[in-house]
């Protein structure tokens, strides 16, 4: 008796040993997948998309804004997917419904800039842009919702 209830602690103690063990691996998995994740990607999965239709895609009208977009300095503060002093375009495309009320409104902050959205950091107004220009911008920025 005395032997059995030895050996079955034992056992019990291996067990326990072992469940923690697992769950520390867990623990520390979960971890390393905090650490591998990158702001941006944090980013990415906490915007809330705004309710709101999306039109189909202007795709000649994206296209034009996406060559004024590489010939401006967008570049410098925004990309694509990553996030750098501006929010990347892809986080933009996440939040905004693609449809021209919310163009009107992205166009606008291209010329005027601002800052309180995304952070504290600040977006220069771009005076030289015509609001034209910067709707074709806002056209290819959207047009970036659905790209994977
Ligand atoms: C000096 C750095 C800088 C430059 C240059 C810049 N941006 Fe930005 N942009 C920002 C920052 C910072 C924000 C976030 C502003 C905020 O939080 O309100 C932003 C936000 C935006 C937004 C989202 C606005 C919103 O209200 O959600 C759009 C669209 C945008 N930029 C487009 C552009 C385009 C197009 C250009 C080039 C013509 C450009 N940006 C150039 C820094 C910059």
């Amino acid at each position: 008796m005395k032997c059995f209830l030895w050996r079955s602690s034992v056992f019990c103690l291996a067990l326990i040993a072992a469940q923690g063990c697992r769950s520390d691996e867990t623990k520390n998995d979960r971890k390393a997948t905090g650490f591998t994740k990158t702001a941006s990607e944090k980013m990415m999965e906490n915007i809330e998309p705004l309710p709101g239709k999306n039109d189909p895609i202007d795709i000649e009208a994206a296209q034009q804004g996406e060559v004024l977009i590489s010939y401006s300095d967008c570049y410098t503060c925004h990309k694509a997917d990553k996030l750098s002093v501006g929010p990347p375009f892809k986080a933009i495309a996440k939040r905004y419904p693609a449809n021209g009320a919310y163009r009107e409104m992205l166009a606008q902050k291209i010329m005027l800039g601002g800052s309180g959205i995304w952070g504290s950091a600040v977006m220069i107004p771009h005076p030289g842009i015509s609001r034209e220009d910067a709707k074709l911008m806002a056209h290819y920025i959207l047009s970036l919702k659905n790209n994977p």
